[in-house]
């Protein structure tokens, strides 16, 4: 099944807070739900909260009770609100929602309103799976046959709708023939890395090893990674990406030793409103997605320590060698053709809507 859908009435989704261990499906019945759903990250991924968030919106209008159109409007925008303040980085979830809020606002009555809500986020549901399969062509081409790619976090189908965005490109390189290795950090602390790409890699019979965060900078120094490939939650204007905790660290190793790092986005990651990456808002995750863990059973922290938790850091453009999306591959200088990439996804849309 894809990481989220449509399912008779209900979002259904993978639930990927309980992966490798169990494969468990969550179906939500209102927005609110599927709110908590990506508050807790049963789902998570920017393109794949987005979606949710759609799903979501799709299920407040026919849960609402309203019979005009103006109610129905106002019952949107609360559930539009409520999703919104699930999580705060991810610039797909405040896309799609604004997508769905348009598309309703054009509706000529009740009826129309919530028939377009279910086609626009089913539409928003298909496209990012086509979007993902065109940016996984264009990335395939930077890497080559005997690479080893250093990769972080979770970027596959789990992270998106189906198919994924960094680890889409390594899925088309794979299916292209290419001999591959992956060096797959845990990505602590919620070890989407070691959860879930590594899952991911071995349902699709790709080599990899999966190393310890603090590894990443030692394979790099030593020649061992020909190209570091993430994903991103949001990327400014500049080019600046903010994505999962501990990339920016993989971004100035893969620098000081001439790596190339490429984040891979769909364009509705991209926040051209924002001119640069300190502008970013940063989740602050609860302290207990640390002082949780446990090692042979055990508690690994003392009772009573304070814990910082940022979800996500900024790496600045300079850092970045390029940055993959579906209308192609943007080089610097990226706040010129950031926006190129950017607009041209504008301008099929366009097309598509004639
Ligand atoms: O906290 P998460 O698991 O939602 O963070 C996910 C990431 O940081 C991914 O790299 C990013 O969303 C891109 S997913 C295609």
């Amino acid at each position: 099944m894809r990481t989220v859908e449509w399912y008779d009435g209900r979002v259904r989704m993978i639930d990927q807070r309980l992966l490798p261990a169990e494969f468990r499906v969550l179906e939500c019945e209102s927005a609110g739900e599927v709110a908590e759903a990506i508050r807790d990250m049963a789902i998570r991924g920017a393109p794949a909260i987005g979606a949710a968030a759609a799903f979501g919106m799709a299920l407040a209008a026919q849960r609402s009770g309203a019979t005009d159109r103006d109610g129905l409007l106002s019952d949107l925008n609360r559930a539009a609100e409520t999703l919104k303040s699930a999580r705060p980085t991810a610039a797909n979830l405040f896309w799609a929602v604004s997508r769905m809020i348009q598309r309703a606002e054009s509706g000529a009555d009740a009826e129309g309103v919530r028939e377009g809500m279910l086609e626009e986020a089913q539409a928003l549901a298909d496209e990012d799976v086509l979007i993902n399969k065109r940016l996984g062509q264009h990335g395939a081409a930077l890497v080559q046959d005997g690479d080893t790619i250093l990769h972080h976090c979770n970027t596959g189908a789990l992270a998106t709708v189906d198919y994924g965005t960094a680890l889409g490109v390594i899925r088309t390189a794979h299916e292209q023939g290419k001999q591959i290795h992956v060096l797959v950090d845990e990505t602590r602390p919620r070890l989407q890395g070691a959860r879930l790409t590594s899952w991911e890699l071995q349902q699709l019979g790709i080599p990899f090893t999966l190393i310890a965060d603090n590894a990443a900078g030692h394979f790099l120094r030593t020649g061992q990674v020909d190209i570091a490939l993430v994903g991103a939650d949001r990327v400014a204007a500049n080019g600046d990406v903010a994505n999962k905790i501990g990339t920016y660290k993989v971004a100035l190793a893969a620098h000081d030793n001439g790596v190339p790092f490429y984040p891979c986005v769909p364009t509705s990651t991209v926040d051209l409103a924002l001119p640069c990456g300190d502008d970013i808002p940063i989740e602050e995750r609860p302290s207990e997605e640390i002082t949780e863990l446990t090692y042979q059973g055990q508690p690994v922290v003392p009772q009573g320590v304070t814990v910082a938790n940022p979800a996500f850091d900024v790496t600045p453009h300079r850092y970045v060698s390029g940055i993959v999306t579906e209308n192609g591959i943007a080089y610097p200088p990226l706040t010129l053709n950031l926006r190129r990439m950017v607009e041209g996804s504008m301008e099929m849309q366009d097309d598509h809507d004639d």
